[in-house]
């Protein structure tokens, strides 16, 4: 059966847009370039390498024809800059904002970098896209905004108050992007991510997200190390499921904007299971990990347990994820095997 992703997929072949991906040197920056210039899009990127790489760029070149990737055009520019904005929106129909600093305990060690970047920033985009009349704005909202709200799963409304610099930078985005639908019409779609994982997630650096962080270490030799008892868990998302619930809500109509949405699986996996289920992949790539896990505190600002529920997405966007967990391991961890026994 065709799906609405199908559906989406085949119309922009058709008749290609022009997008504008930030942050297009990141983890999920890249992932939406690539899926884009497959698609015969014309892609602008904007990046200031802050933690994204030309290495992943190069990767997507790689990956596509040399006329697929004549239609992207690089800005080397930062969001701080209101006029890097500006010169991005130009001719733009549709937008995909990811650019932002990422990671909590980041954002606890230097709150100031994190709200310039993901506050002011992001506010800069919203200015200018809003007078480029682009037909649509996506943008990387986070799950991090449930908070300290305890019910699972969580479910778009009910949110608590925030646990850390990055989740109330996270929060205000919506708050700007409400503010912008009623006081200037420009409607925007924000898009809470729970952990999403894949290929080209960096597992280097002190903010690594645990996937790839485990995953390198296992691939190494080295320790891994498990925040807490283990228990806390995660609705950890595959990139393509990602990517699909950014192209769905791009193209969506009117009445879908103007909302955010969990994109998530919709399932739970503890730390302790994650473990066993990269262990367990790595084995069937060739790799044996033979360590227990060292237990230590817990991290500060973390949320013990994350679900998302995925009714509304689902329904207002036709949004079906096409990888469980397991899958999207299956995926990924070629490439990881790949990329750290070539570096
Ligand atoms: N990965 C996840 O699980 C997850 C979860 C929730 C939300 N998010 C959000 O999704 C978005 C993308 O995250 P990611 O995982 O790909 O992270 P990433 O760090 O790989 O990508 C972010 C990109 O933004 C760029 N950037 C940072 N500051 C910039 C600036 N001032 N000007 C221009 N570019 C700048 C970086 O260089 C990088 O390439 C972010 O907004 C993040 O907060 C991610």
């Amino acid at each position: 059966m065709q799906t609405t992703y199908d559906k989406v997929k085949q119309e922009l072949v058709s008749v290609p847009k022009t997008w504008l991906v930030t942050g297009v040197a990141g983890f999920i920056g890249s992932n939406l370039l690539e899926t884009l210039l497959l698609l015969n899009q014309k892609v602008v990127g904007l990046d200031n390498f802050a933690t994204g790489f030309q290495h992943n760029l190069d990767e997507v070149q790689s990956l596509v024809t040399a006329e697929q990737w004549q239609n992207f055009s690089f800005i080397e520019g930062d969001i701080r800059k209101l006029d890097d904005c500006y010169t991005a929106c130009i001719d733009v129909d549709y937008i995909l904002h990811q650019a932002a600093l990422g990671s909590v305990p980041r954002s606890i060690a230097d709150p100031i970098a994190t709200n310039d970047t993901n506050i002011s920033g992001f506010l800069n985009m919203l200015v200018a896209a809003r007078d480029a009349k682009v037909a649509s704005f996506t943008y990387a909202a986070s799950s991090s905004t449930y908070g300290d709200h305890p019910a699972l799963p969580k479910i778009e409304d009910n949110i608590g108050n925030p646990l850390s610099p990055y989740a109330v930078t996270k929060y205000v985005n919506e708050l700007y992007a409400d503010v912008f639908a009623r006081t200037h019409g420009f409607n925007t779609i924000g898009l809470r991510y729970f952990n999403i994982f894949g290929k080209r997630q960096t597992p280097d650096g002190a903010y690594a997200a645990v996937i790839p962080k485990w995953t390198a270490a296992m691939i190494t030799g080295d320790e891994v190390f498990i925040n807490g008892d283990g228990d806390t868990s995660r609705d950890f998302n595959f990139i393509e499921n990602a990517v699909q619930a950014n192209i769905l809500a791009a193209t969506t109509n009117d009445e879908a904007k103007n909302e955010v949405y969990n994109v998530a699986v919709g399932g739970r996996t503890t730390l302790n299971t994650l473990f066993t289920a990269l262990k367990e992949n790595l084995a069937n790539n060739g790799v044996e990990y033979t360590q227990e896990p060292v237990y230590r505190d817990f991290r500060e600002g973390d949320v013990r347990h994350s679900q998302a529920d995925i009714s509304k997405i689902k329904n207002a966007l036709g949004y079906a994820p096409e990888f469980d967990i397991i899958q999207g391991i299956e995926e990924a961890m070629p490439w990881y095997v790949n990329s750290i026994y070539t570096n």
